[in-house]
């Protein structure tokens, strides 16, 4: 019998000594200490997206190509998914072709079935519930600015208790950084994954922006409306309008605070264009740093 695969559809998926591991050989590979020799040569990664992407997708591609590597973009309009064939067909024919499947979807569980299916590694690209590669990510830019000991550090996220929050919260659960979230009534994160990340982090979960904001090493926020919620944009624009990182919320973090946003954003909702763009903000760095995660990601998952 073969040994399963090994996954990431979320965070925990990695433990707290692979995760610190991860983000040295993601500096590693930034830095060009690491990956010059193809390692990843004849390797082929399925990137599956049922969702739009610009970062996701380009940073896996050019990733697994700079390994040596070669990526193949499937998307709904022309694959036999999208004309509703089975995740489990899907899954265990694609695992006769390629070494890796990486997927964009709505919902979680079908990620989930792709892997339980699956004798090759499979990459969770965002769903509805995490966005683990971009917690990656955002974690190496933690790292670059404050150093590698993120325990601690008082991130806050203010907004939707969306799939980017749930991310924070699995990485709080693992790395035991204090996280303060600031979420309007109706809006919160599962309650479940909170009580879990709380029993490993000082982790809380407030309605006013400022609670959350005061005195953090970084303040995250993301869209209010995400993708497969476009017809709520108008009802969560008036329940989150108090929700804006504007520069007077900013003021009250600590001095060398930084602004994270996994991007796209939408300037003058979530974020002040002031934020965004000022000094505090590292949002291209946090994109660049997609791929330097992930390229450590698929190092991991596929060697
Ligand atoms: N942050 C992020 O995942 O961006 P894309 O939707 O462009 O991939
Ligand atoms: N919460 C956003 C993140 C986009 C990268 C969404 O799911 O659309």
């Amino acid at each position: 019998m073969t040994a399963s695969p090994r996954h990431f559809l979320e965070i925990p998926d990695l433990d707290g000594g692979e995760l610190r591991g991860l983000l040295a050989r993601a500096a590693r590979l930034k830095a060009g200490q690491e990956g010059r020799d193809r390692p990843l040569a004849g390797t082929t990664l399925a990137l599956i997206f049922r969702k739009s992407s610009t970062r996701t997708r380009v940073s896996f591609e050019v990733g697994i190509q700079q390994l040596g590597g070669a990526g193949i973009f499937l998307s709904d309009r022309d694959t036999q998914l999208g004309r509703g064939e089975p995740i489990m067909d899907t899954s265990r024919v694609l695992s006769g072709y390629v070494d890796g499947i990486m997927i964009r979807t709505f919902e979680h569980a079908e990620v989930e079935e792709l892997a339980r299916y699956a004798s090759v590694p499979v990459i969770n690209g965002l769903t509805d519930r995490f966005h683990p590669c971009q917690l990656l990510a955002d974690l190496l830019t933690l790292q670059e600015e404050f150093g590698t000991e993120l325990s601690g550090l008082r991130v806050a996220w203010v907004g939707d208790g969306n799939n980017m929050a749930h991310s924070w919260l699995n990485a709080a659960y693992r790395l035991g950084f204090e996280l303060r979230l600031a979420v309007p009534e109706g809006f919160d994160p599962d309650p479940e994954l909170v009580r879990r990340a709380a029993s490993a982090a000082p982790v809380h979960l407030v309605r006013d922006p400022r609670e959350a904001v005061e005195g953090a090493h970084a303040v995250n926020t993301d869209v209010w409306a995400s993708m497969g919620q476009e017809g709520e944009s108008e009802a969560r624009r008036d329940a989150l309008r108090r929700y804006q990182v504007d520069a007077t919320l900013m003021a009250l973090a600590a001095p060398e605070a930084i602004f994270l946003h996994c991007l796209p954003a939408h300037r003058g909702e979530e974020v002040s264009a002031e934020v965004i763009d000022g000094p505090q903000s590292r949002i291209y760095r946090e994109a660049e740093n997609r791929l330097h995660a992930q390229k450590a990601l698929l190092l991991e998952l596929l060697t």
